[in-house]
């Protein structure tokens, strides 16, 4: 193979390696999927606006989530909070029930709640 021939083969698999590049490849968080998982499994608790006004309440009580105390937090928190849940409270461990993908969908609808 001569140099020009290599070099178009150098292109032409780096032009097909890019979508494939971690980072380029995630695309944004998904909203409207977001909401499908927000309403299926977290409304009855959190309320259709998050503000912890769902149907049932706990004790301790569910989290407001437009609430300072909650924004606060990075979301790196909040989407550990959802994966992993929170201790000694009804707030559940959701990595079994969700995606990575659809916990990143949920957290990104939780954050266009008006606050
Ligand atoms: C059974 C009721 C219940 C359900 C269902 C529920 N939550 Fe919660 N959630 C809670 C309670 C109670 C807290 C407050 C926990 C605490 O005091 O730390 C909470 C807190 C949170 C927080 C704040 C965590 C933090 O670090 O401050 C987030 C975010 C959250 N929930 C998201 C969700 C999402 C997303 C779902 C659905 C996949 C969901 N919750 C389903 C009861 C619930």
């Amino acid at each position: 193979m001569d140099f020009r021939m290599q070099m178009i083969v150098v292109a032409v698999i780096g032009w097909w390696l890019v979508p494939v590049i971690p980072g380029h490849a995630a695309g944004e968080a998904n909203l409207s999927r977001g909401k499908q998982v927000y309403e299926k499994y977290c409304l009855a608790c959190h309320g259709p606006q998050g503000r912890g006004d769902g149907a049932t309440q706990f004790d301790p009580p569910v989290a407001d989530l437009t609430s300072s105390e909650v924004l606060m937090k990075p979301d790196s928190r909040l989407l550990r909070s959802i994966h992993d849940g929170r201790t000694n409270t009804v707030m559940d461990a959701w990595k079994t029930t969700l995606s990575d993908e659809a916990i990143r969908d949920v957290l990104a609808y939780i954050l266009t709640f008006p606050r």
